[in-house]
């Protein structure tokens, strides 16, 4: 019999299921102890933890980076690209790390419905905020969990096909979100969040969310404090409410809005077709109630 491993389990259900498309249950546990049961990686954690991410569990991981470094983060990574013009760059060997501003209009443009302020790092420039190494170190542990080699495309440029991307997201007050989707699975199981705003002291509101199995909302972020991390399988739909709905968005402010991480190993543009993340195909049961809270007003009508 081979042995019990992440990669094996993985593929049994898989195999055996289709893949989640509702959340199931949120579960709070201890980022130290979840670090040390996914390095040991014991039969029986190994069974539980899969089989309970592909029943749509979400895991938030308590403490896996400290508050001031997330605080940090932010402000640094806010302060680095001020002066610089927002831009957008095809995922093609030679790509800078850049910031873009998608405001109301032009997220309408997109596949995926959406307004926020991005800022990309890639692994193959030269890290101006020294963030690779701190995050790397979790990111290895979530990619061991996903039964990939924890070491995973660190090394790869575009032209290898699928590159690693850390993206750093503030959702204006208002008017940032990002309707119900689902992420491409196909290079990581899970998707990968780490959160940089708390409900309550830096914004009002829904923010992230999950859809559960009866089409409501499965609110999280009453769970979520600065340096947690969140997991979940990628096809688990889930999407960003706005927060702060009385206040007036301001995208030259470092405080306003919803901040976030996410980690992401993603298909390059070498592709022709890319993998990427879709929205709602099927259709949601969405009550008017919940739609008034998960899209902003000025794309209701
Ligand atoms: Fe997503």
């Amino acid at each position: 019999m081979t042995k019990i491993s992440f990669k094996s389990i993985w593929e049994d259900c898989e195999k055996k299921n289709n893949y989640p498309s509702r959340a199931n249950n949120i579960k709070v546990v201890d980022y130290k102890d979840f670090e040390k049961n996914v390095t040991e990686e014991k039969e029986s954690f190994v069974l539980d933890i899969v089989n309970s991410l592909y029943s749509g569990d979400i895991y938030i991981l308590k403490g896996a980076y400290t508050k001031e470094f997330m605080n940090s983060l932010r402000v640094r990574t806010f302060d680095y690209f001020k002066e610089k013009p927002s831009e957008f760059h095809k995922m093609l060997e030679g790509c800078p790390d850049f910031h873009r501003k998608i405001d109301i209009e032009t997220g309408k443009k997109y596949a995926l419905r959406l307004c926020k302020h991005s800022f990309y790092f890639y692994p193959w420039n030269n890290d101006p905020l020294n963030i690779f190494n701190p995050i790397y170190k979790r990111w290895r542990v979530i990619k061991k969990l996903m039964g990939m080699n924890p070491e995973a495309f660190e090394q790869n440029t575009p032209k290898d096909g699928v590159i690693d991307r850390i993206q750093i997201v503030q959702y204006p007050s208002k008017i940032g979100y990002l309707e119900p989707h689902t992420d491409p699975h196909k290079h990581q199981r899970l998707f990968h969040s780490a959160y940089m705003s708390k409900k309550g002291k830096d914004f009002s509101g829904l923010g992230f969310y999950a859809i559960d199995k009866k089409d409501k909302i499965l609110e999280t972020e009453d769970h979520i404090d600065v340096g947690d991390i969140g997991i979940g399988y990628a096809t688990v739909y889930h999407g960003v409410a706005p927060v702060n709905l009385n206040k007036e968005p301001d995208w030259q402010d470092v405080n306003d809005g919803r901040w976030f991480l996410s980690l992401y190993s993603n298909e390059t543009d070498i592709h022709k077709k890319r993998h990427t993340s879709s929205g709602v195909s099927e259709k949601l049961n969405f009550s008017k109630n919940i739609k008034s809270q998960v899209y902003p007003l000025e794309i209701l009508s």
